[in-house]
């Protein structure tokens, strides 16, 4: 695969291509997952939930991020490595700029930071300082304590007003990308019109620029039993584990994933 850069999302997007994301945590599964044609590979800290068993991604610390991003370098053939910055690691400026340098120097092309507006000021600081940055929007998994719970979010048109505003705040700050997560497609479908970054999306709908699952889930394997709506097993009738990960990136890349089964309404 030619390495894949933001500068090749950005014209993926132009060219209305899909762009295919999924997230990996080891060696073995990064090459795997570019052998396949996923372009990035994002170091979730979804780990905490499906390999360290936690029931939230909250414990999950920037160290244990940085082992598992310097994992999945070692594997890598050329997609984009996008890594997430875990609960709390972000605080404060000086914390987010030397998190992120630890995931920028472990082997991440990019950072992922969950939250709205208020991250306008450190988006902007980090891209100043040479790391590209994606915005986390939507259903976002840190806070959901304060969500009370995995929950759609805006289906209230206040709130749907509120998140269209602060995509655009994000972009005018220099985010060069943004994942939308459990959000109504309509609503999925205004913010990529509203923006020229790309927008990928879970549990948003097909009319955004990509899309991106969590490895288990969408190879069948589940620790609690509880599969969200958003998520296409991607195994069955597969073969082997490489075929699903091939049959992953066809369907979005042919828009047939997400089907409308796989989305919300307001
Ligand atoms: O941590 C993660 O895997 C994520 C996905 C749910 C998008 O942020």
């Amino acid at each position: 695969m030619p390495e894949i850069t933001l500068t090749t999302l950005q014209s993926l997007k132009l060219k209305g291509e899909k762009i295919t994301m999924l997230t990996c945590y080891d060696a073995t599964f990064a090459q795997a997952a570019c052998q396949a044609g996923v372009e990035v590979l994002l170091v979730g800290d979804s780990l905490g939930m499906v390999l360290q068993g936690h029931d939230s991604t909250l414990p999950v610390t920037t160290a244990e991020m940085a082992y598992h991003v310097a994992s999945v370098k070692r594997g890598n053939e050329g997609a984009l490595i996008l890594a997430d910055l875990p609960f709390m690691s972000c605080a404060t400026l000086e914390q987010t700029f030397a998190n992120s340098a630890m995931l920028m120097q472990a082997g991440a092309h990019m950072v992922k930071v969950e939250g709205a507006a208020w991250l306008a000021e450190s988006i902007r600081l980090l891209a100043e300082r040479g790391i590209p940055v994606c915005a986390h929007m939507g259903l976002t998994p840190q806070t959901v304590n304060i969500l009370g719970g995995y929950k759609v979010q805006g289906r209230q048109e206040a709130q749907a007003r509120q998140m269209r505003a602060d995509a655009m705040a994000l972009e005018a700050a220099g985010a060069a990308m943004i994942l939308l997560e459990c959000v109504p497609s309509e609503l999925a479908s205004e913010i990529h019109q509203a923006v020229k970054i790309p927008i990928i999306g879970i549990g948003a709908g097909s009319d955004v620029d990509g899309q991106v699952l969590v490895l288990h889930d969408m190879l069948g394997l589940s620790l609690t039993g509880r599969v969200p709506k958003f998520v296409k097993n991607f195994m069955t009738g597969q073969p082997d584990i490489q075929s699903a990960l091939q049959a992953y990136v066809s369907a979005v890349k042919d828009v047939s994933f997400p089907g409308p089964e796989h989305g919300f309404t307001a």
